[in-house]
């Protein structure tokens, strides 16, 4: 069977290569893919062009369409490719709500009766205004839309809630994903990202994984797209997935099929570990990136069979098997990102036992070179936690572009509390 990816990061090339290892699968396609993906078939092409990419789809003869980034997902992506005869796996656009409307979502965990911060939502300035004046701080203002993971400020004042709520609300921040808010209190703890595989009825957890998202060691400057991830978090094991599962993927999923939008795909709960117990911050609608390059490597059964289990609502049928042990994803960025940065830079790396997916790359003259801010992972397996931390650090240990910036402490807060450091 044919298979096309959609998208073009870290998290499309873990896809591919585990797609591509599958006995099911023919030709692997990723749209528009990067030139680091060796294992597929690039085809050039935007995927917010609903059309083209239907064409695309229909013309390869592909058997399952894999949408992995939000913004298509948004789009009606698969809509469009279900309307024409493209099976796929991932959400329709109303039930990937669950992740472009913050609102949306808080609504349907009230219903449900799912476990996550208090909140209210607003659309007039004055009211929002008004509402931050009578609440503790610190206060959690986050935009409603698809907002690049920029759209959350943790507003230590009311000067700070109240600008946040200004440029939000004014449209100048976020455009129209940001012009209703959602204000809620502030949680603390630490937290988790769990991945689950549905068909709108049987959820199957993957592993639990950890992001860190500073692009510094020790949590310190800005927010990225992720710096790496370890997986399973040392925090979030079987006990505790199975609980997460019962009392807020499951019930997430039933009230997607009572709302009329069933949830099929990867449904990924972003939790934060509080004292009275896991909190959903978010849900998004698609695989987690640097998430997915730490947990397909630990991956044994066949990652494309349960693709289609998915898409065909025959999961209760399949085992999903990971081997034992953990992984380690480190993340090679462009010097200065998430600020600007310098492209163009010429991309050489050896994998040394690890997993490369690369991300923010283009070919130019016959060569690789950086064309983004995270520009590859490197990602190791071992028996422990301990040991996947040092065989990724190990394979890390390079250059594989001028400039390149790596957090050197991926996994030691994870450590520390497994007490294996
Ligand atoms: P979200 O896009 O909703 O996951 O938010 C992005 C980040 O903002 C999360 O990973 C948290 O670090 C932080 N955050 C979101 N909601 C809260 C909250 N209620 N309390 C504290 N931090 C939060
Ligand atoms: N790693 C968080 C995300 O993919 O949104």
């Amino acid at each position: 069977m044919n298979v096309l990816v959609i998208g073009s990061g870290g998290r499309e090339h873990a896809l591919v290569k585990a797609i591509a290892r599958s006995p099911l699968a023919g030709t692997v396609y990723c749209l528009p893919g990067n030139p680091g993906m060796e294992e597929a078939v690039r085809l050039p092409g935007d995927p917010m062009d609903i059309a083209q990419t239907v064409r695309t789809a229909l013309e390869r003869r592909v058997g399952l369409c894999v949408v992995a980034p939000e913004d298509p997902l948004d789009q009606g992506l698969v809509d469009a490719l279900e309307a024409a005869g493209v099976p796929c796996f991932g959400p329709t656009r109303a039930a990937a709500r669950i992740e472009s409307s913050k609102a949306f979502a808080k609504e349907l965990m009230s219903r449900a009766g799912i476990p996550t911060a208090r909140y209210r939502v607003f659309d007039s300035l004055d009211e929002a205004a008004a509402y931050v004046r009578t609440q503790p701080f610190p206060l959690v203002v986050k935009a409603d839309g698809l907002a690049k993971g920029k759209g959350v400020v943790v507003a230590e004042s009311l000067a700070e809630a109240v600008g946040a709520l200004e440029d939000m609300l004014s449209g100048r921040a976020f455009g129209p994903s940001g012009v209703r808010v959602v204000i809620e209190e502030a949680l603390t703890g630490p937290e988790v990202s769990l991945l689950c595989l549905t068909d709108g009825e049987t959820v199957v957890p993957l592993l639990s994984a950890m992001d860190h998202k500073r692009a510094l060691d020790g949590d310190q400057g800005p927010n990225t797209g992720g710096m790496g991830a370890v997986a399973p978090s040392p925090l979030f094991g079987e006990a505790e997935t199975r609980q997460a599962v019962e009392e807020i993927l499951l019930p997430a999923v039933r009230a997607m099929r009572e709302a009329g939008c069933p949830f099929s795909g990867c449904l990924f709960a972003g939790l934060m570990l509080t004292p009275e117990g896991p909190r959903v911050l978010e849900f998004n609608a698609r695989f987690g990136d640097p998430e997915t390059q730490a947990v397909l490597p630990l991956m044994e059964s066949d990652l494309l069979g349960h693709l289609l289990a998915c898409r065909e609502g025959r999961l209760k049928d399949e085992t999903v098997r990971f081997r034992p042990g953990s992984a380690c994803c480190l993340v090679f960025a462009s010097g200065g990102y998430p600020g600007p940065f310098e492209t163009g830079l010429p991309v050489r790396v050896e994998p040394r036992g690890a997993e490369v997916c690369f991300a923010g790359v283009k070919e130019m003259d016959g060569q690789l070179v950086t064309a983004g801010g995270r520009v590859l992972s490197l990602t190791a397996v071992g028996e422990t936690l301990a040991g996947a931390v040092a065989g990724a650090y190990r394979a890390a240990d390079q250059q594989a572009f001028p400039g390149q910036h790596i957090r050197g402490d991926i996994g030691r807060k994870a450590l520390g509390m497994k007490g294996e450091a």
